[in-house]
């Protein structure tokens, strides 16, 4: 069969290894390092009755659930089968196939994929400045009102992320019409992370939609993100969003782990704790480290480390498909003793 020509130029989508044997410690992911407690599944189980039938094609209980966590209402929400699919379905709805798209150097993959697949979209790519991060003024500069931003914050694969004093600062210097994702897959992670800003930025800013998502709290396996944006929007997306997008054991499981606060108080908390440990550990053995407000840290060391260390049962990133050189890695933050012997296993290479 003969593909559609636009194909020839998208790269497939690459993930970290996956595990090769019970043994191995995969730092590769993002992933969280803990399972959730077993009492959200069975209570999950339970509610699974009619299997048989199609479930609410929206996601009602679980938009109310999240809604209510955010001061918004759940007009405001939309699931995706991860977040992943509402950066497809957001192009899909709001990208005119000429316009230009705007992703910066460095971060997560999906947005130039996606941005590529939509037809000839020109895709410019900003700076990140010295320190690594997202250079928001190359943005203003490089914006007009028929351009889409992508902007992770914390940006994939760097860590780094802006206060929100300083998105909405950006935002308001944007035309109005220029429309921006904000992606915030590990915002529980950052220190700026402020859950009652919501009503605000989706009020004040009609071409926003904000993407989250449950896979770095320990759900990756499961498919379950969301889309936030005034009620106007999202009714557009839902056009677009295949029905049934998220299925119900999944829409139970997050709903039930947003119900366990003190789990998700307590893994946030950990790897707060442990990131700061670990740059500390890191600079001991002289590795360049860069600060890190999500559930991994990057680093800069010597090429093929990272092969170094999967010799060892060890699976970090190489940051080279990111497009970082190929002596930066991204190391996601594991259990205490998966990173006691990523140290120790960087130690041995290093040093
Ligand atoms: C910045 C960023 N956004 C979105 C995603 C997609 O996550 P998911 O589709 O699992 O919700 C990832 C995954 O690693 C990511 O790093």
């Amino acid at each position: 069969m003969k593909p559609r020509k636009i194909l020839e130029s998208i790269p497939i989508y690459v993930g970290g290894k996956p595990i090769i044997n019970k043994r191995t410690i995969k730092l590769n992911s993002n992933e969280s390092a803990f399972n959730i407690p077993k009492k959200i599944i069975k209570k999950s189980l339970k509610s699974l009755k009619n299997l048989n039938r199609y479930h609410e094609p929206t996601g009602l209980f679980l938009r109310e659930k999240i809604a209510e966590e955010l001061k918004i209402i759940p007009e405001n929400i939309i699931l995706g089968n991860g977040s992943g699919e509402i950066i497809k379905i957001f192009i899909e709805s709001f990208v005119e196939s000429y316009e230009k798209i705007i992703i910066p150097q460095v971060t997560f993959s999906l947005y130039e994929i996606y941005s590529k697949l939509n037809g000839n979209t020109t895709i410019i790519k900003t700076n990140l400045t010295d320190g690594l991060d997202i250079d928001l003024n190359d943005i203003l500069e490089k914006a007009d009102n028929k351009t889409t931003i992508f902007i992770a914050n914390p940006n994939n694969p760097t860590g780094k992320s802006y206060k929100y004093q300083d998105i909405l600062q950006f935002l308001k210097k944007l035309p109005k019409e220029t429309k921006v994702l904000l992606d915030e897959a590990y915002i529980e992670y950052s220190e700026n992370y402020d859950p009652s800003i919501y009503r605000k930025l989706i009020e004040e800013f009609e071409n926003l939609i904000i993407i989250r998502t449950f896979s770095k709290l320990g759900l990756a396996g499961l498919r379950i993100g969301y889309g936030i944006s005034n009620s106007e929007n999202i009714a557009q997306l839902n056009k677009v969003r295949p029905p049934f997008n998220t299925n119900i054991l999944a829409q139970y499981i997050a709903y039930n782990l947003l119900e366990e606060k003190n789990f998700i108080k307590k893994l946030t908390n950990f790897v707060k704790k442990e990131r700061e440990n670990l740059f500390e550990k890191l600079k001991d053995i002289n590795i360049k480290t860069f600060k890190s407000d999500a559930n991994f840290i990057l680093i800069q060391a010597k090429e093929n480390l990272d092969k170094e260390l999967e010799k060892r049962g060890i699976l970090i990133r190489n940051a080279y498909s990111f497009g970082l050189s190929s002596d930066y890695y991204r190391i996601t933050i594991g259990t205490k003793r998966e990173n006691l012997k990523m140290i120790k296993a960087l130690t041995e290479v290093l040093t």
